[in-house]
């Protein structure tokens, strides 16, 4: 027989074509886009050595670093800068949590309400000084969640509808075991899946991003009195810089010794949206890689692009052989 698009379907008895104008249908390509994105977010974290590598410039301690600075939640954020890995191992579970629970169908609307607050934060965080704000990806998938808070998956490819359509005599006490098992099934692969692509990710190498060192105590330098010990003296040209980690913060800076004699040390973190800046030697200045901003090398002053505010200026101490920061 010739298929029609009024053939009926098999358990509701009502025609494809009332079907795929319900919510969940109409949905389903929008769910479907936002699972695998989360999913997929948090698993590229995970498989990046660079993301929980504190030396990197990319890594989520930098990143916390200079969202300290930037956020309008900044002072928020710096509650947690001394667990920042943790954190960081947290955000990545919970997009893949949030991403599976959406592309099951399990526990749905709870997985858009953790989709929705993972975008807000994002959106008060990184993406909060793009402008115009319509070029910004956390404002949209923010607006993006709202429906499914509100209908879930809406009985369409869903685990939470299959597991509720089991015939029961037990109703209410058999519904959450037949939940509990099933997400700690879930959970376990998620996990399970998530180790391995880590592990894959390091066993790779994952893309070369340089490495800024950290600033240690050197022999024969008094330590303590909360200053970091960044150079020898004899060890930085005249003209030339040397970038380097605050062990205290996890801030990325530079010490430069000025052409005309003395040293500077500035903050690398920029001041328009949080990007560590580079030094150009040839003509003294710090330049952003991300939107462009200009800075002199002397005074951190804004030479151009969208930088709001000078970089943040760092006391330099010589003490005997070293040059100390802090
Ligand atoms: S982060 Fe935008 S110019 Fe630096």
């Amino acid at each position: 027989m010739k298929p029609t698009a009024k053939r009926k379907h098999r358990a509701t008895g009502l025609s494809w074509r009332t079907r795929l104008a319900e919510p969940g249908w109409l949905l389903l390509p929008l769910r479907m886009f936002l699972g695998v994105t989360f999913t997929f977010a948090g698993l590229q974290k995970l498989a990046d050595p660079a993301y929980l590598d504190p030396a990197s410039p990319t890594s989520v301690q930098h990143q916390l670093a200079a969202l300290v600075h930037t956020s309008p939640i900044g002072a928020l954020l710096s509650l947690f800068r001394p667990h920042t890995g943790t954190i960081g191992v947290l955000i990545a579970l919970g997009e893949i949590s949030v991403g599976t629970g959406t592309l099951l169908g399990l526990w749905a609307r709870l997985a858009a309400v953790g989709g929705a607050l993972l975008s807000l934060t994002f959106l008060l965080t990184v993406s909060w000084h793009t402008w115009p704000y319509y070029y910004g990806s956390d404002i949209v998938f923010a607006v993006m969640w709202l429906p499914f808070t509100a209908v879930g998956s809406a009985g369409v490819l869903s685990l939470d509808a299959w597991l509720g359509r089991m015939p029961d005599h037990d109703p209410g006490r058999r519904a959450w075991l037949r939940h509990g098992v099933t997400i700690g099934f879930v959970a376990v692969a998620a996990l399970a899946t998530a180790g391995l692509t880590a592990w894959i990710g390091r066993a790779v190498g994952g893309r070369a991003v340089p490495r800024w060192p950290m600033a240690t105590a050197m022999s024969g330098d008094p330590a303590g009195d909360g200053e970091t010990t960044v150079v020898r003296l004899d060890e930085i040209d005249q003209g030339s810089a040397k970038r380097f980690i605050i062990p205290q913060s996890g801030e990325p800076a530079w010490l430069i010794h000025l052409p005309a004699g003395g040293f500077a040390a500035f903050s690398a973190v920029c001041t328009h949206a949080g990007c560590a800046v580079d030094f150009n030697i040839s003509d003294q200045e710090f330049s952003c890689p991300c939107h462009g901003a200009v800075y002199s090398a002397a005074s951190g002053a804004v030479l151009g692009g969208p930088a709001p505010a000078p970089l943040t200026r760092l006391p330099v101490h010589l003490r005997g052989d070293f040059v100390r920061v802090g």
